[in-house]
Parts: structure tokens; sequence; C-alpha cells
């Protein structure tokens, strides 16, 4: 069921105190990936909820690095493409940028320029929603493109950061909130 699934990637999901520096509580997902069914779980409840809410779906785009590991396997799901949002200065060709701020300084997003056709509609994914900045910079790419952005979807919420606020009128859906 849903709620078991939900229980099993609860689970997988190890907490490290004080990483990468203290007083941060680290949340894990790659143990999810080492449990072959938790993993599978993971992929059917983003599976289902997207099937129930969407007709059409044209492309999922996974942000660098830990949204690599659900986005292509999801979009195989519904038969269709991947797109990488990638971490500045990763990406060949012509690309399209934007730099948000950081806690401390600024950091920049790309995307390829020529791969997201404008009223496509596309599925944002990363592993975990923080202080929204990295989700927020994505979607402006996408918005630049002119892409029809139907959600966003995410592992982790961590709800005590708002990242939501940030995200404005895009929707947000997320498997676990802490
Ligand atoms: C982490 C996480 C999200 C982002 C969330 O990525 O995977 O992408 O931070 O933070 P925010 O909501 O405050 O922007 P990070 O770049 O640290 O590492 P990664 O390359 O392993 O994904
Ligand atoms: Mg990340």
């Amino acid at each position: 069921s849903l709620e078991e699934k939900l229980q099993l990637v609860r689970n997988s999901i190890k907490c490290y105190p004080d990483f990468p520096i203290q007083g941060i509580l680290f949340r894990d997902i790659f143990p999810l990936l080492y449990d072959p069914k938790a993993f599978s779980a993971v992929i059917d409840l983003f599976e289902d909820h997207l099937k129930n809410k969407f007709p059409q779906i044209d492309l999922i785009v996974g942000l660098d690095a830990r949204g690599f590991l659900f986005g292509p396997v999801l979009a195989q799901k519904f038969g269709i493409g991947f797109v990488p949002v990638r971490k500045k200065g990763k990406l060949p060709g012509p690309t399209l940028s934007v730099s948000y701020s950081l806690e401390y300084g600024q950091a920049e997003v790309e995307m390829q320029s020529d791969v997201v056709q404008a009223n496509q509609k596309v599925i944002v994914i990363d592993d975990l929603l923080a202080t929204g900045g990295t989700l927020a910079a994505a979607c402006e790419l996408l918005n630049k493109v002119g892409a029809d952005i139907l959600e966003c979807l995410i592992v982790i919420e961590m709800k005590a950061l708002n990242g939501i606020k940030k995200l404005g009128s895009v929707s947000v859906h997320s498997l676990l909130q802490y």
C-alpha cells in the first residue's frame, strides 16, 4: 500500500548529525538506492502520484547531482526524456544560466538552451528541498524557455526552512516532510 511504501522510504533515510558542518542534521538518501525495494517504492510513489494528477507529461528535468538518481528512472516509466540542470560549467554547447544566493556566496545552474521547447509540460525532480534556492533557480531556467512547469517532485522537504516560499506559484509535491 501507499503507506507501506512511504514507511519503507522513511526507514531507509539515514541521519547524520553535524554533517557537512556543525549543527546540520544531514539526511542521506543513498541507503534508498542500496535497498532495491525502497528504491522501487520511491519511484512507484512518484509514478502513481503523477499518473493520477497529470494526463500528459513531456519531460522530466532533474537537478545535479542527486536529482539525477531519480529523474531518469522515472522518465523511463513514462517513456519520456530526461533533461539535466547542472551546476555551472559542466554542459557543452549553448546554455542558459541562472545564479542564486546561498547562505554565503553565489551559485549558478545551467541548462542546454536547445533541449526544452516552449509549452512543453515538464516535471522537475530533486532529492531534497532546503532553502529552495536550487529548485527556484531551475524553475527560473525553465521559465526562460517558456516551459510549462506542472510540478516539482521532492523526496524530502525540510519544512522549517520554508523553501516552498521561493517557488511562488509552482506546486511542490514531497514524499517526506521534516
Ligand atoms: C542539495 C540537495 C538539493 C539542494 C537543496 O544539493 O541535493 O539539490 O542541496 O538545497 P536548497 O533548497 O537550499 O537549494 P547539493 O548541491 O548540496 O549536492 P548534490 O550535488 O549532491 O545534489
Ligand atoms: Mg542537489
